[in-house]
C-alpha cells in the first residue's frame, strides 16, 4: 500500500561535534576488539569451515578477520533448508511479514554506529558515505514492508513467492544493497541465501545478525560466503533457485547467464556516467555536486559521474576550471576512520582500467589535478581530473572506478547529449542547467536508469529516486530498487478461476 505517506532515514548531523565522537569510540572500540571467525549460517547451524577467507581493512591493508568458505556439500545443505523454510513463511500473512521488516529497520536504526563503525574497517568507508547506507536499508525496510496489499492479491491475480533468491551483493555498497534485496525478496515471499563479496564479509554478517535479531527466522536468510569457483557456481546456477540478484560488473552478469541460460537474473551492472553542465548552469552548484558525484567513496559508486560534459563556454571559461580545481583540490584524502576524509583508500588494488585512468594520458588530455599515490599505498589517491578526453576515446568508453573525473567539450546541447548517449552503459547521467528547455529536451532523450537535474548523480534516495538502468546497465525487466515495482519482480501471479 503505497498510499501512505512515506518518510526517508534523516540520517546523522555530522556538523554536530558530538557526532563526530560518537562515531570515533564506535571506530575505537570495534578496533580494539579481535574479531571471532565468521561462520557460515546454514538454518540454525553455526559452520566454522577449513576453508578461511581474509577479511582486510583496506585503509591499513592489514588482514583484520577470518571468514568460513562453503564447499558444495554446504551449498547443497542450505538449499535444502531454503527449499524447506520458504513455504512456511510464504504461508504467514502477509501483515506478519511486514511487521518483521519494520522491526528490521528499527534494529538496523538501533544498530547505525556499529554498522557505521564496521564499515570504516571493513568496506574503506567514510563516516558519511556508511551512514547514507545505513539510512538507505532502514528506508528499504519501511518502504518494501508497506509494498503488498494485505489480501495477497493484484488485479484478482493470487501473489505466489519464486522460492529461493540468492543475492550476491557488491563491495562497494555492502550494507544498504544486500539489505534491500533481502527483504524485496523476503516481503514476496521467499526463502533467501546471501553470498557475501568476499572484500566485505564482515559488514554483510553485521547485517545479517541485526536482521534475524529483528526477527527474521534463521532458515529463511542463511549467510554462505563461498569461494568465486565451481562452489559459488554451484550455488548461483542452481535450479532450485527461483531468482539470482546480483550488483557487479557487466561481465560477471553475463558470466552468470552462461552458466544458466534461462536463469531469472536481476543484476545492475556496470556504468559510464557522466554530467552534462550547459551554458546555462549555475557554475557554483554544477562544481559542488559535479565533486560531490565523482569523488564520494573515491569514485567507487556504480553511479559516480566519472565524466563532465561541459559546453564550450563554461569549458573555455578560466574562472570555472580554476573552481573546479580548487573544489577538487581542497578534498581531504584520509583513512576512513578519519571524520574529515572525503576521499578514502579504494576497497581493491587498482584494476588495469583504474591504474591507466591514473597514471596516463591519452593523446590531446592534459591534467587538471594530476592524481598522486600518497602513502607509498597503491590504494591511496588523491584525486585526478583529465582535460581534453575526446569523444569516442578510451577513457570516454571505459568504467574505472576510482577517484578520477574526465572533462569533454561539447559544441552545445545537442553535441553533449550525443556523447552523453554514446555509451553501452544507462545507469546514472545529469544535466546541469537553469534553462526549462533545455531541460526538457534532455529528459526526453537521455538514455539512463536514473537521469538527475541539478544535482549530484550519486546517491538516490529510496522512494524519491527509484534506482536501476538500462543498456548494458541491466539484466532482468528494469524494476527499480526502492521504487513501487521492486518487490513484485520476487513473485509471479496466479490467475486463479472460481468455479461459476
Ligand atoms: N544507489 C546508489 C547511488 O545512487 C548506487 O549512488
Amino acid at each position: 500500500d503505497y498510499s501512505k505517506p512515506f518518510h526517508n532515514s534523516p540520517g546523522t548531523d555530522w556538523s554536530l561535534r558530538r557526532n563526530a565522537h560518537w562515531i570515533d569510540e564506535k571506530i575505537n572500540s570495534l578496533k580494539a576488539v579481535k574479531q571471532d571467525i565468521i561462520p557460515l549460517k546454514i538454518g540454525r547451524d553455526t559452520i566454522i569451515t577449513g576453508n578461511l577467507g581474509k577479511g582486510m581493512d583496506p585503509s591499513r591493508n592489514v588482514q583484520i578477520y577470518q571468514y568460513s568458505l562453503a564447499d558444495a556439500h554446504h551449498v547443497q545443505k542450505s538449499l535444502d533448508i531454503a527449499e524447506k523454510a520458504q513455504p512456511v513463511w510464504e504461508a504467514r500473512s502477509i501483515e506478519e511479514r511486514s511487521k518483521i521488516v519494520k522491526d528490521v529497520a528499527i534494529e538496523i536504526e538501533k544498530c547505525r554506529g556499529a554498522s557505521i563503525a564496521t564499515m570504516a574497517m571493513d568496506a574503506g568507508k567514510a563516516a558519511a558515505e556508511s551512514d547514507a547506507e545505513v539510512s538507505e536499508a532502514v528506508d528499504f525496510a519501511n518502504y518494501y514492508a508497506d509494498s503488498l496489499s494485505w489480501d495477497g492479491m493484484l488485479d484478482g491475480s493470487e501473489f505466489k513467492a519464486l522460492g529461493i533468491v540468492v543475492i550476491t551483493p557488491p563491495w562497494n555498497f555492502p550494507f544498504a544493497i544486500p539489505c534491500g534485496g533481502i527483504l524485496a525478496s523476503l516481503m514476496a515471499g521467499n526463502a533467501v541465501i546471501i553470498k557475501p563479496a568476499p572484500e566485505s564479509v564482515l559488514t554483510a554478517w553485521v547485517m545479517a545478525k541485526q536482521l534475524w535479531d529483528a526477527g527474521v527466522p534463521r532458515d529463511v536468510l542463511q549467510f554462505l560466503p563461498c569461494p568465486d569457483d565451481e562452489v559459488g557456481q554451484s550455488l548461483v546456477s542452481s535450479d532450485r533457485v527461483g531468482a539470482v540478484v546480483l550488483t557487479g560488473a557487466y561481465e560477471t552478469g553475463r558470466m552468470f547467464q552462461g552458466w544458466k541460460p534461462d536463469m531469472r537474473l536481476y543484476a545492475e551492472t556496470s556504468g559510464k556516467n557522466s554530467l552534462i553542465i550547459t551554458n546555462a548552469a549555475d557554475p557554483d552548484q554544477a562544481v559542488k555536486d559535479l565533486v560531490r558525484g565523482s569523488f564520494g567513496h573515491s569514485g567507487q559508486k556504480c553511479s559516480a559521474s566519472s565524466l563532465a560534459i561541459i559546453e564550450a563556454d563554461v569549458y573555455d571559461n578560466p574562472a570555472f576550471m580554476r573552481q573546479l580545481k580548487d573544489a577538487v583540490e581542497s578534498l581531504t584524502v584520509g583513512q576512513s576512520w578519519e571524520p574529515s576524509s572525503i576521499v578514502t583508500p579504494l576497497m581493491i588494488k587498482p584494476e588495469a582500467s583504474l591504474e591507466r585512468a591514473l597514471t596516463s594520458l591519452d593523446e590531446g588530455e592534459k591534467w587538471l589535478v594530476e592524481p598522486t599515490m600518497l602513502e607509498n599505498n597503491p590504494q591511496l589517491w588523491s584525486p585526478g581530473v583529465k582535460l581534453g578526453v575526446k569523444r569516442g576515446s578510451w577513457f570516454h568508453k571505459t568504467e574505472c572506478f576510482g577517484p578520477v573525473l574526465g572533462l569533454i567539450r561539447a559544441d552545445d546541447l545537442r553535441d553533449a547529449m550525443a556523447i552523453q548517449n554514446d555509451s553501452d552503459f544507462g545507469l546514472t547521467g545529469g544535466i546541469h542547467t537553469l534553462d526549462d528547455r533545455e531541460i526538457r529536451v534532455w529528459r526526453e532523450q537521455v538514455e539512463v536508469g536514473n537521469a538527475y537535474i541539478n544535482r549530484p548523480i550519486t546517491g538516490a534516495i529510496v522512494q524519491r529516486q527509484p534506482f536501476g538502468g538500462w543498456k548494458k546497465s541491466c539484466f532482468g525487466p528494469g524494476a527499480k530498487a526502492g521504487g513501487p515495482n521492486y518487490v513484485s519482480i520476487f513473485a509471479t501471479w496466479e490467475q486463479v478461476e472460481m468455479p461459476m
